[in-house]
């Protein structure tokens, strides 16, 4: 799940983001889980009450979640209460060094729902979290 903003990479700073688009992201990370046997389902939006809705219709249709929520990531309570709701396996991704950029990219309110959190590995990061997923949901099978 991509948060506010991700569509527009691409555009934004490749120092932070890299050159990918959304949708070349998107390509890489079918890619990556394919290798690994799992299926992917990509939702986008910069609305956060329609973020949080996917969330809610998530029940029966995901075994787990990666959500980069963009700059949601650092705020929104909204969000973090609808991850927790879904009850699924969640891994928090961001392109960027979120913790090495200015101060207020170093809170997130869902870190602690989520199984495993990575950051500043840009695309590979995305694979670090399928990763994880596979591994989480074998052991639970
Ligand atoms: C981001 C980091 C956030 O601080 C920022 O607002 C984003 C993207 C990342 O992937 O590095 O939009 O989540």
């Amino acid at each position: 799940m991509h948060g506010v903003n991700l569509n527009e990479l691409g555009r934004r700073d490749p120092a932070h983001y890299g050159s990918l688009t959304l949708t070349e992201l998107e390509m890489t990370i079918s890619e990556a889980a394919g290798e690994l046997g799992l299926a992917t389902r990509f939702f986008h939006s910069n609305h956060e009450g329609a973020f949080v809705e996917h969330l809610h219709g998530l029940e029966g249709l995901a075994d787990a979640i990666i959500i980069n929520p963009g700059a949601w990531t650092h705020y929104s309570y909204a969000i973090r209460d609808a991850l927790e709701l879904t009850g699924l396996p969640a891994v928090e991704v961001h392109l960027s060094d979120v913790d090495g950029r200015e101060a207020f990219r170093r809170e997130s309110v869902i870190r602690d729902l989520c199984v495993h959190r990575v950051a500043g590995k840009g695309p590979d990061g995305y694979r670090e979290a399928l990763s994880r997923l596979a591994e989480a949901l074998s052991s639970t099978a």
